[in-house]
């Protein structure tokens, strides 16, 4: 049997298509697979993969000059909180489509005290902006202007984020922590094939902004491996960071940079949006699997409810029985998904605007709804399952994952949304803003058929932070860490996040296999499973078409950067995702 990856839904186009860029694939996603040769090879590199294994402190990302900080600051008596913050900034510069200061995130802690802590860095809607900046005046949404225009620029809130964090629970000073990414983005840094590959993908973008192609472009041609990418302007923003702290950013030049390019290109930022940012500390969300304690990201991220929502569905099902890829888990776990998915877009959004039902959908008499209504044979329409339609989300983004030597984790996924975000620098700046004004719903649902005047949950509004699916997670055993991960990969995120440990709780995979192993994505619209090469068998593919699935090929997606700590012996286990090589798992 063949799998013909094309015709792909609007939502998962949009996040495959765009990972076609990013990701180390080979595969195109109109290329027609063999689905039973790539699952025998894919069988077959699962089958050695292993894990990078050191007894202290590990540090996962998806740049490795990134990584090695890290490991560097914890070597050197810093604890995790210190390790994320130096590898956020170093992420920033060697990892620029993806890692940033022109954006937002999430980051999830386990301290060694037991404390679990959930830090919400999320980008904010300028506060001018309305329901309708999206829409032309018949309230038709505009193409593009909620990704490539002034517009899709939120205020960003990483600088405070990482700050906020170090100054709560971090040990070292912050220019000691920035000082490593400073100097690779003055001195430069070689690129490797991986660096050059996720440069590829906006390149003829980057043409098109003169300040922009003056950094990522070399004399006006694409980079190739072995060259050196120098950002000068971003290390003396940097610098100024580290002199300055968070006020530095937040106010003067650097904010009144951005607001006159912002006012310039006809976008709403202002200085006032800058100096009225703030971030918030919130509790995570949390659930039990099969005896773990999984800390999640609680609302504006939508990935710690939707995750603990498909897990709590998905625990009784004996999925290790029925075996990674075969027709009947995928079956139930698709299932799983079409209700999270169908909740999550109906009923999520910022906390501060709106209130976010999590304990309803985490709790298991509806995941005992659920899993009535799943047939055994069948796949059940995602028409009959309530829902509107969220926002297509784009999956640049980047997650990694640090745990100390004293029991710390720490796991921080950020974003600037699109590969290098709306792709504008403000003036001399030298940081990429993130186009995340995207991730709201440009024309939330009006009341229809099913009255689901909650779309409006994520509306844009003034100051609101869109809704996330960013799912930065710690898994714990007995009160202790033994599973941080995330991903990017936009509304993939929860899909491969869920993987990530459905692949090691309940199909015994090591760390590096979880993360390796072919995935697959169900978001209930469009109504498809999106499958990587190698995921299916022929037999199991089969099945599914006889269960009246309808299934795609698409490139490979999202970076699950994670560390699994060994209960037994506290050895700390480091998985790179295979799909991003210029990434590391490294410690000490
Ligand atoms: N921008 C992707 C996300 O936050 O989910």
């Amino acid at each position: 049997m063949r799998i013909v990856g094309r015709a792909l839904g609007v939502a998962a186009a949009a996040t495959l298509l765009m990972s076609a860029a990013e990701a180390q694939v080979d595969a195109p996603a109109s290329a027609p697979v063999d689905v039973a040769t790539d699952a025998a090879a894919a069988r077959t590199m699962l089958a050695a993969a292993k894990p990078v294994t050191e007894p202290h402190a590990m540090v996962v990302s998806a740049q490795h000059l990134a990584t090695q900080i890290g490991v560097d600051i914890l070597r050197q008596g810093g604890n995790a909180v210190d390790a994320a913050v130096a590898v956020g900034y170093a992420l920033a510069v060697v990892h620029p489509c993806c890692g940033n200061i022109g954006g937002g995130g999430f980051m999830v802690i386990h301290l060694a005290d037991g404390r679990n802590l959930f830090l919400d860095f999320r980008e904010k809607a300028p506060l001018a902006a309305t329901a309708t900046i999206f829409q032309d005046a018949r309230g038709e949404v505009v193409p593009d202007r909620s990704t490539s225009s002034w517009l899709a620029i939120g205020t960003p809130g990483t600088v405070m984020g990482l700050d906020t964090a170090l100054a709560k629970y971090g040990t070292m000073p912050l220019a000691k922590l920035i000082a490593p990414a400073i100097a690779l983005a003055r001195d430069g840094y070689v690129l490797q094939p991986g660096d050059v590959k996720i440069l590829d993908g906006r390149a003829r973008d980057f043409a098109t902004e003169p300040n922009v192609g003056a950094i990522f472009l070399n004399q006006g041609r694409p980079f190739v491996a072995g060259e050196r990418l120098v950002q000068a302007q971003l290390a003396k923003t940097l610098a100024t960071i580290a002199k300055g702290g968070t006020s530095a950013f937040y106010h003067g030049p650097i904010a009144d940079k951005v607001a006159a390019a912002s006012a310039a290109g006809g976008g709403l930022l202002t200085p006032a949006d800058f100096a009225a940012y703030t971030v918030a500390w919130d509790t995570p969300v949390t659930c039990r699997y099969h005896g773990y304690t999984v800390i999640a990201a609680p609302p504006p991220s939508s990935g710690g409810a939707t995750v603990c929502e498909i897990l709590e569905t998905i625990e009784p099902y004996a999925l290790g029985a029925m075996g990674y890829g075969s027709a009947e888990a995928t079956h139930i776990l698709v299932e799983a998904e079409r209700h999270a998915y169908a909740d999550r877009n109906v009923a999520l959004g910022d906390p501060a605007f709106v209130h976010n039902p999590v304990e309803t959908l985490i709790a298991p008499a509806h995941a005992a709804e659920i899993r009535a209504a799943i047939l055994p044979d069948r796949a059940t329409p995602s028409t009959e399952v309530k829902g509107i339609g969220g926002p297509p989300e784009s999956n640049d983004t980047t997650h990694y994952s640090v745990v100390d030597a004293k029991g710390n984790a720490v796991s921080v996924t950020y974003t600037i949304n699109y590969l290098f975000g709306v792709g504008k620098i403000a003036g001399d700046t030298g940081f990429l803003l993130n186009d995340e004004m995207d991730d709201f719903s440009s024309k939330p649902g009006t009341a229809n058929a099913f009255g689901l005047v909650q779309g409006s949950a994520n509306a844009v509004a003034g100051g609101k932070r869109p809704l996330s699916s960013m799912s930065p997670t710690i898994l714990l055993k007995d009160g202790k860490p033994y599973l941080v991960t995330g991903s990017p990969g936009g509304s993939t995120i929860i899909t491969t996040v869920v993987q990530s440990i459905v692949n090691i709780v309940d199909f015994g995979m090591n760390v590096q296999q979880a993360v390796n192993a072919p995935r697959f994505h169900h978001q209930w619209m469009p109504d498809l499973i999106t499958v990587e090469p190698g995921y299916l068998t022929t037999d199991s593919a089969a099945r599914l078409a006889r269960m009246g699935y309808t299934v795609r090929t698409g490139t490979p997606w999202g970076a699950a950067e994670a560390i699994i700590v060994d209960p037994r012996t506290g050895a700390l286990q480091g998985a790179n995702d295979r799909r991003r090589p210029a990434g590391l798992a490294d410690g000490y």
